[in-house]
């Protein structure tokens, strides 16, 4: 997620699942070719598993793309079919892509045919104000036959006439049905269900809920704004052992990487910002937030401000009831 899932949020979600499948932020063909390529995709092995996510359009250029993020670690590429802002429009790539399936399914053997790991798409079910289930199989079986074998589907359509991109990820309303149709329709192609997921339980029963099981699920604005969701994903999904740790045990395994990120340079507040929603709901969690909203951007600060910001928490919670 643009401006969201970073190098710095990323390796602390991992802190919180070691199985989750982490993605970049969209990267564009245009940025990669002829920008900072360590800055927009270098990482920290420690993040891995990690998708990279492409923007564009070009089959050569996606192909070429695809073969610098295998060449930097990625475990799967990401075609984008659903962003609708205009930017992303006028660059013909993004959601307006669904438009065109013959092109999207060229990107995807271009970039097939460039690496030898996964190459997947995520898109919306349909653009505009067609309603209909038709064009979004139609647009899955096309780009099915240029190789793609995995979609990731945001539920509802992206209106490209009038509504921002912030609307259009509340507005259109949302179709779980179209995706769990398609998987009964199309068994052998991998399903991930994305958009609205409120809790584990909600994408539990809707993956299971349907003739033949979804293949998974995305969570994107819940797994940012509420992180500690993240701490059940390796037990529920991934029939792993429940793990007995903490909120606190959590933050003390990110230390480290907050430690060696300050000494390359990097900011305190670049890295505390994705950590803002990890006490909601919990005893000390407004403290939590406040004090590192004041403190973590100040030039000077260090790793003391999170550890003084967790011994605000750990007092809250210990505070004998009045
Ligand atoms: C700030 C923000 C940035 C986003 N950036 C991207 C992006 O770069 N690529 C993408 O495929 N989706 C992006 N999305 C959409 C999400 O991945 C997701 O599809 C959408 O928010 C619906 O899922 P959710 O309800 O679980 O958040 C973004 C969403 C938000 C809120």
């Amino acid at each position: 997620m643009m401006e969201m899932t970073d190098r710095f949020c990323r390796v602390f979600h991992r802190c919180l699942s070691s199985h989750a499948l982490l993605y970049s932020e969209m990267v564009t063909c245009n940025a990669i070719l002829h920008g900072d390529r360590d800055y927009l995709l270098g990482f920290d092995a420690f993040e891995s598993p990690v998708v990279l996510q492409l923007g564009g359009s070009d089959p050569a250029d996606l192909a070429i793309c695809a073969k610098i993020g295998e060449q930097y670690g990625y475990t799967q590429i990401n075609l984008n079919v659903g962003c609708p802002s205009d930017r992303v429009q006028s660059g013909r790539f993004g959601a307006c892509l669904m438009a065109e399936p013959a092109l999207v399914a060229e990107c995807v053997a271009a970039m097939k045919a460039a690496v030898s790991i996964p190459v997947t798409v995520k898109c919306r079910i349909g653009i505009d104000r067609n309603d209909a289930y038709e064009p979004f199989a139609e647009f899955v079986s096309t780009v099915h036959s240029g190789g793609c074998d995995l979609f990731i589907v945001h539920a509802r359509k992206a209106w490209l006439d009038g509504l921002s991109p912030k609307e259009n990820r509340d507005i259109p309303p949302l179709r779980y049905e179209f995706v769990q149709k398609i998987k009964q329709e199309m068994p052998t192609v991998s399903f991930v269900l994305n958009g609205g997921l409120q809790s584990h339980d909600q994408a539990e029963s809707l993956v299971s809920d349907c003739a033949v099981e979804l293949d998974g699920v995305m969570f994107g604005r819940l797994a940012y704004k509420s992180p500690w969701m993240l701490s059940e994903v390796d037990s529920r999904y991934f029939s792993q052992p429940v793990r007995q740790v903490s909120r606190l045990d959590v933050l003390e395994r990110y230390l480290p990487h907050i430690e060696k990120e300050l000494a390359a340079g990097t900011k305190l507040g670049r890295m505390t910002r994705h950590m803002l929603g990890l006490f909601q709901g919990q005893p000390g969690g407004r403290l939590w937030r406040r004090y590192l909203s004041e403190h973590a951007w100040k030039p000077e600060a260090g790793v003391e401000v999170v550890i003084e910001a967790m011994r605000q928490v750990e007092s809250a919670t210990t505070r004998p009831a009045a």
